[in-house]
């Protein structure tokens, strides 16, 4: 494991983005937000799984949604939308959306860069990972660059914990095991969109450790793999046709 290193003192705030609003040209009341006519029969979707009382269960999808439509930051008005629908009050889901660090209150690069600071992260090396980063973009953790490509913020815990350190990109993907020269080279080629390998940026395949895989030994001490998902998928789809194809001939019959 790494030491810390004595430069870089993380701050322990939740998250290093100003959860407060700030008044600007693309977020203000003035600036108006709809949902799209597909997203709002998601919301309509998800309002289903909960009883006619209790829609704010549905506040962090339907944030969720508002944010991927917003440019991956929820405005002001988007917020107001959101506390509409579920008829709830505005500050229930401002609070939810300055709590969680997977909501950005105010736009990100294209290119957002969620680092882990926990401590399985920062003793693997974490604070190196920022570090480089902040060098190689020119600014600082929670800053976004001047041509709006990147956005660094440096986040909690996002469950990649035996692989750390480790990167969250746009909320979504996560790259592990990383070095502060790989990360530089992920971050290059993500914004030349070029193919880049999910998870483990090393020979690892998932969190297996330096012995390889060893959970899945049988009693014979015989190791067993996963099911293969392609040929489950393909077997799957074959029982459904013939299902489909069955129940059309019955019913073809019935007609007769
Ligand atoms: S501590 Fe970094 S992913 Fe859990």
């Amino acid at each position: 494991m790494g030491r810390l290193s004595k430069t870089y003192m993380p701050s322990r705030a939740f998250s290093s983005i100003s959860v407060q609003h700030k008044e600007t040209p693309e977020n203000n009341d003035s600036v108006p937000f709809e949902f799209t006519d597909e997203n709002y029969k998601e919301i309509d979707k998800i309002l289903k799984r909960y009883p006619p009382n209790y829609k704010r269960s549905a506040i962090i999808p339907v944030l969720t949604i508002a944010q991927k439509q917003n440019d991956n930051f929820l405005s002001l008005s988007a917020m107001r939308k959101v506390a509409k629908i579920l008829e709830v009050p505005e500050m229930d889901i401002f609070e939810v959306a300055s709590f969680y660090t997977m909501f950005n209150r105010e736009r990100v690069g294209k290119i957002h860069l969620q680092v882990c600071g926990t401590t399985p992260c920062l003793l693997c090396g974490a604070d190196k990972i920022i570090q480089a980063l902040e060098k190689h973009l020119g600014i600082k953790n929670g800053e976004t660059t001047p041509d709006g490509w990147f956005t660094i913020q440096e986040v909690e815990c996002l469950g990649a914990c035996a692989n750390a350190p480790m990167i969250q990109v746009n909320g979504e993907w996560v790259y592990e095991d990383l070095t502060p020269e790989s990360v530089i080279t992920l971050i290059e080629k993500l914004k030349k969109g070029e193919p880049v390998k999910r998870g483990p940026q090393t020979h690892r395949n998932d969190c297996e450790g330096p012995q390889g895989r060893t959970s899945l030994i049988n009693f014979n001490q015989e190791r067993t793999f996963d099911r293969d998902f392609a040929a489950e998928k393909v077997a799957y789809q074959k029982e459904k046709e013939a299902k489909a194809q069955a129940a059309k001939e019955a019913a073809a019959k019935g007609k007769k």
